[in-house]
């Protein structure tokens, strides 16, 4: 099973290899990163090394930013590095045109879209939208906000400018309609990055990075890190001026801002309906060729991705990356995806048995769930036609049956000889629909809990391919359609 979150393309069995991925929750970063295309052309603009570790940590390859206040564009220049997509807002159109003219041009239009504009605004919101459907999404898989720290730099004269709000309360009006904007426009599950500081005013702090942070909250998102980053990377040659802070620090009983925030949030997953998603698919594609390890490893990402709609979209990304012929590649994680998924449902009918209990290592290869502290692997299968007899035979013969099963597992070289569950599903008159009974739930519901609540197991006796005996111990539960 895959150990890559569903937000990233960290390999997590590798995870000692990320050392360049920082997970700690101060960043000292000692100087600005200028390769790459950055520039430090732009004052009030952050430091790349922000956009990398938010873009690695928090997205995959080719999936969409959205920055509400792109400024000069370090991260459109980052996402072009790293190879994500991007859209951008950003209130001054000058500005917008001075990122375009930076970046790869063959990536405009098709990796990158800007939109000047003011973030704070419905109709902003509309066009994102829009520029999201010409990306062939719904949802930005990543949300970034560099607001301006109030007016502590002033970014223009336009009254929209955060920078020019009357007030802090006023600010955090403007900043929590962004706020709200971006939490729409953000994809379910996934997160969203604010990069802030703090200020004075009339000596006393004024605490805006904790402030915008509420706001966050209270549009829906859930805080997941508070990194204190220093400034010294941001800083252009104080020399003096930055004495003259220091005179007044000592004087007025404050200390000098070395550091501004990077809160990272997360959009809380939309739940969704395993069973209704399962209902959509209309027909089942056959394998198109054995199952193999290298289609398999193309394909782990069945496990995390929860609906139809979001299996279409990989299938087909995976498919261009390698160059996989895309209807029989479609097929193949087609059914590897209802499999897996149809295996879960009938595991979650399992599970709400008062009898059972689940196992927690859910990448465990042989236990499932337990049923009385006995460790059991559940099996989903059709009634197999090498087993060569129909199905009143084997309701009759179950143990002949699970017996056939094992032998047959072991010559296809996944031999393990755990206690097993099999669940038999059947259409005796159209054996070639038998997937769908995979998903009639009120079916497997009855027939799994009748046989819960008075289990009748079986001991197998399975030979293995060194000849070694075992017996494990089987349940054989069937779903006929007459
Ligand atoms: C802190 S800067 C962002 C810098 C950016 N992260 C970079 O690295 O260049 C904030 C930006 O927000 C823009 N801005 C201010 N109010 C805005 C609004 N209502 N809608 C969109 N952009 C706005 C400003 O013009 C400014 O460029």
């Amino acid at each position: 099973m895959t150990k890559t979150p569903p937000y990233s393309d960290i390999d997590l069995d590798r995870w000692r290899e990320y050392e360049h991925i920082w997970t700690d929750s101060l960043w000292l970063i000692d100087s600005r990163d200028r390769s790459g295309g950055h520039q430090l052309d732009y004052h009030g603009n952050f430091v790349p090394q922000i956009a990398t570790q938010i873009l690695l940590r928090y997205t995959k390859k080719d999936d969409v930013v959205l920055d509400l206040f792109l400024g000069s564009g370090t991260s459109a220049i980052e996402a072009a590095r790293l190879e994500r997509r991007l859209v951008g807002v950003e209130l001054q159109p000058g500005l917008v045109e001075a990122v375009r003219a930076k970046l790869p041009p063959e990536l405009l239009g098709d990796r990158i879209r800007l939109v000047p504009g003011d973030a704070t605004q419905a109709e902003t919101a509309v066009r994102v939208r829009q520029e999201l459907a010409a990306l062939g999404t719904e949802h930005a898989q990543l949300l970034l906000l560099h607001p301006p720290y109030h007016d502590i730099i002033s970014f223009s004269d336009h009254p929209a400018d955060l920078s020019n709000a009357p007030s802090v309360e006023a600010f955090l009006d403007q900043f929590g309609a962004v706020a709200r904007h971006g939490f729409d426009l953000l994809e379910p599950g996934r997160f969203a990055a604010l990069v802030v500081g703090d200020k004075y005013s009339r000596g006393e702090l004024v605490p805006l990075g904790f402030y915008c942070m509420e706001r966050m909250q209270r549009v829906g998102l859930r805080t997941k890190a508070i990194v204190v980053k220093n400034i010294a990377g941001n800083e252009r040659g104080k020399g003096r001026a930055s004495n003259l802070w220091r005179y007044r620090a000592l004087a007025g009983g404050y200390y000098v801002f070395k550091h501004e925030y990077v809160i990272v949030f997360q959009k809380p997953a939309a739940p969704v309906d395993r069973r209704q998603e399962l209902l959509q698919v209309k027909d089942m594609p056959p394998w198109g060729r054995v199952q193999d390890d290298a289609w398999d490893q193309a394909s782990r990402f069945v496990y995390s991705t929860p609906t139809l709609r979001a299996l279409r979209r990989e299938t087909r990304r995976v498919a261009a990356e390698r160059d996989l012929p895309p209807r029989e590649f479609g097929g193949y994680v087609l059914r590897r995806w209802y499999n897996f998924h149809t295996h879960q449902a009938a595991l979650e009918i399992i599970l709400a048995h008062p009898r059972t209990r689940p196992e927690p290592d859910p990448f465990h290869h042989t236990v499932d769930f337990y049923l009385d502290e006995t460790g059991f692997d559940l099996k989903l299968t059709a009634l197999p036609r090498g087993f060569g007899h129909d199905v009143g035979y084997a309701q009759a013969h179950p143990a002949a049956l699970a017996r056939w099963l094992y032998a047959q597992q072991s010559q296809q070289g996944r031999f393990h000889a755990a206690n097993r569950l099999f669940v038999v599903l059947h259409d005796a008159a159209d054996p070639s629909r038998s997937w769908e009974l995979r998903r009639d739930f009120a079916r497997m519901e009855q027939a799994l809990h009748n046989f819960l609540d008075r289990p009748r197991w079986l001991t197998v006796a399975v030979t293995d391919r060194a000849g070694k005996e075992h017996q494990p111990q089987a349940g054989v539960v069937f779903c006929v359609q007459e």
